[in-house]
């Protein structure tokens, strides 16, 4: 079984689907089944949606008649993503808690799905290399690879050193998420400082400290990464509609296909 080195996303998870309830899935998942009818000659049947948190794209998918695999590294995020599953009465989703970096599946799958800047949190010196290699060896010939990436626009414009506060209610409960950015230009690393404070029901909170760390890539970078893979780049995308990638774009979609 695949070593999981992974430790993030623990204090977050109670809150990340109210933090992130304005991410149109639906339109996302449209994005992804025109890349099949686009790029592949037949609809794949089995997908693994990787670092796929608490399910929201893997939810949608399965919805759509897919046989799903999630992998993720949290333990938090996949019980929130286990408990959406049961509610939905779901039994085409297999989750695995694995690192993205080195997991191990049962066999090749026909498409990877990386949704939400998931690939940035390869931070680490050969990552972004490790992950993909994995990817392509559980890709199907052909296969594609369909992810995003937050952009060096983002890092530098939008994330900088700005800070943010978001108050929700979970459960009938009050909380707080206070969270702070930090994005070095020059180690191209962006450190975000997460507090959550959690209401007990007493009147007293709860704290809890988190910090995540997200990696800038440029098209060059990602590009070399994914060809010296075994990928060929089908497209960087601004947006669902295949737009051509700017550079003041937010976030970049971006399609290859695994060649073998
Ligand atoms: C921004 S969230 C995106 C989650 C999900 N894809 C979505 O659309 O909501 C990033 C996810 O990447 C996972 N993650 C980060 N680094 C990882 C690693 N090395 N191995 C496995 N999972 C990782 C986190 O646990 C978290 O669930």
């Amino acid at each position: 079984m695949a070593e999981n080195t992974y430790s993030g996303y623990g204090s977050i998870s109670g809150i990340y689907d109210k933090i992130n309830s304005e991410i149109d899935y639906p339109s996302w998942a449209d994005f992804i089944e025109t890349c099949f009818d686009k790029y592949l000659t037949e609809k794949p049947s089995l997908l693994l949606d990787l670092a796929c948190g608490t399910g929201s794209m893997t939810l949608e998918l399965a919805r759509r008649g897919y046989d799903m695999i999630g992998v993720d590294g949290s333990e938090d995020m996949l019980s929130v993503a286990y408990d959406r599953k049961f509610d939905e009465e779901l039994s085409n989703i297999l989750y695995l808690c694995q690192d993205m970096r080195a997991f191990e599946l049962y066999g090749t799958v026909g498409a990877v799905t990386c949704c939400l800047d998931s690939i940035n949190y390869l931070s680490g010196d050969g990552d972004l290399q490790k992950c993909l290699f994995c990817v392509h060896n559980y890709l199907d010939p052909d296969g594609l690879f369909i992810f995003d990436v937050n952009t060096p626009y983002k890092f530098e414009n939008i994330y900088a050193d700005n800070s943010y506060i978001h108050e929700d209610e979970v459960d009938g409960r009050a909380t707080l998420c206070a969270w702070q950015n930090e994005y070095d230009k020059g180690t191209k690393l962006c450190s975000f400082y997460l507090s959550v404070f959690e209401e007990d029901g007493d009147g007293r909170y709860t704290r809890t400290d988190e910090v995540q760390t997200e990696r800038c890539f440029d098209r060059a970078e990602l590009t070399a990464a994914l060809e010296s893979a075994g990928f060929e780049v089908i497209g960087f995308f601004g947006d669902y509609e295949f737009t051509q990638a700017a550079d003041n774009n937010t976030r970049w979609y971006i399609v290859a296909r695994a060649k073998k």
